[in-house]
């Protein structure tokens, strides 16, 4: 979980609809993450789910009405309007969706939410013909005019048992949006190319050549940039991990293939970070059938190099600001140091290879910055998303002293 949470004030409201069970989960996630969450819920939110549950859960505050304040040590909606740092609606239903577009205040949500000025999340979940209403949209639009951000209900099954957009998405991607909006928006106006995971170098129909890269870092950056406003390209070998929304994510097999889509992508791009362990090598003959042993006991690959994709961008950048990866397990920044150069990069993140907690597959890495200057920055063993936050911190400041061409 990300730090950005930590002692964050949340109001998550919560209206009637049968998606409010879901709201306990993201009380819990929030609170993981260390935000400080109080809870309002409006009358029918109370007829599916207690506001006992989020007692149990919150030491924040359980809010249901507008005259709670006359309970010892609560707060009233103006002074919970003060402490907000951001409100989290979900579910919001089309009934509350109505009252804030058109700034009803006949209970303690909407009267709250029209006292309070801090950013506010609608998380939109109801019947598929009620959320493609126009009367709905028209609604859910006037919201996003007046600045509220509005999430896209994912589509599925609903309780009502029908089919279509309407259902709360997942607490992981509410959380992505929370995230967002308690993120600077310092990346806005960047578009950030970034290649995450290994490469898949086919032998046959059955087998590949490829390295243990799981692709957390390359998705941490294009998760950390998103949320710092920028517009993200991700590109990505094979990997189990899931696309995030609003982050345009190209999924490739070959290191070929990446060499394609990253070409495509880097005229159009600001900032560039190849975080892929892509692989050097690829079997000159791809056999069109599953090789057999046939009794052999050895089987020899010819190997011919793939491309460096790096490499090439070093040669063509123009304004881009290039970052690379260098993974090693011997004499680390001599290495690093020489990719930095030979790749014509602004800089490189170097990663050593073989020790607990960083590297391939973990949720945490120990990396060490290189600039082109001779300066460099050591890190400490932190989240993948964490050193993320500090490659953007670093090139904002680069580009900023960066002359441009
Ligand atoms: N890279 C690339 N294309 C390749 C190989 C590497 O774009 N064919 C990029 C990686 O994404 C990384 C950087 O180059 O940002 C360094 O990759 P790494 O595997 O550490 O080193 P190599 O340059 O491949 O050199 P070596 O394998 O000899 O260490």
């Amino acid at each position: 979980m990300s730090s950005i949470l930590k002692e964050k004030h949340i109001v998550l409201g919560i209206s009637g609809g049968i998606a409010a069970y879901k709201a306990v989960e993201l009380l819990r996630r929030l609170s993981d993450g260390e935000a400080q969450v109080a809870v309002i819920l409006t009358r029918n939110a109370q007829r599916f789910i207690t506001p006992l549950t989020f007692q149990a859960l919150t030491p924040y505050g359980v809010y249901t009405d507008l005259f709670d304040s006359y309970r010892p040590g609560a707060m009233d909606h103006i002074q919970l309007a003060g402490w907000a740092d951001l409100i989290v609606l979900a579910p919001a239903t089309a009934n509350l969706i109505a009252k804030a577009a058109h700034g009803l205040a006949d209970d303690l949500i909407s009267t709250f939410l029209l006292a309070c000025p801090s950013p506010k999340l609608f998380c939109p979940a109801m019947n598929v013909r009620m959320y493609e209403n126009s009367i709905v949209q028209a609604n859910i639009n006037r919201l996003k005019g007046f600045g509220y951000q509005v999430l896209e209900p994912s589509a599925g099954p609903l309780a009502c048992g029908q089919t279509g957009p309407g259902r709360l998405p997942d607490p992981e991607i509410i959380i992505e949006e929370v995230l967002g909006l308690l993120s600077p928006q310092d990346l806005k106006g960047e578009k950030v190319l970034i290649t995450a995971g290994c490469t898949w170098e086919a032998i046959d129909p059955v087998r590949f050549v490829t390295n243990p890269s799981t692709g957390k870092m390359g998705f941490s950056l294009a998760r950390v940039a998103k949320r710092r406003g920028a517009q993200v390209t991700l590109i990505s070998g094979p990997t189990h991990l899931e696309s995030v929304p609003g982050i345009s994510t190209i999924r490739v097999t070959s290191a070929l293939e990446m060499e394609k889509e990253v070409l495509r992508a880097f005229p159009a791009s600001t900032i560039v970070i190849k975080a892929a362990a892509v692989s050097d090598y690829r079997p000159q003959e791809v056999t069109p059938h599953k090789i057999k042993k046939n009794g052999q006991a050895t089987l020899h690959l010819n190997l011919i190099q793939n491309p460096d994709i790096l490499r090439r961008l070093g040669q063509k950048k123009k304004n881009q600001f290039l970052v690379g990866f260098a993974a090693e397990t011997d004499d680390l920044i001599q290495n690093a140091l020489q990719k930095l150069k030979e790749k014509n990069l602004d800089l490189i993140v170097a990663n050593p290879i073989g020790k607990p907690d960083a590297g391939f597959g973990w949720d945490t890495n120990q990396v060490l910055f290189l600039f082109p200057d001779g300066k460099t920055k050591s890190l400490p063993v932190m989240l993948k998303d964490e050193v993320a936050g500090l490659i953007f911190d670093s090139i904002i400041n680069q580009k900023k002293k960066k002359p441009k061409k």
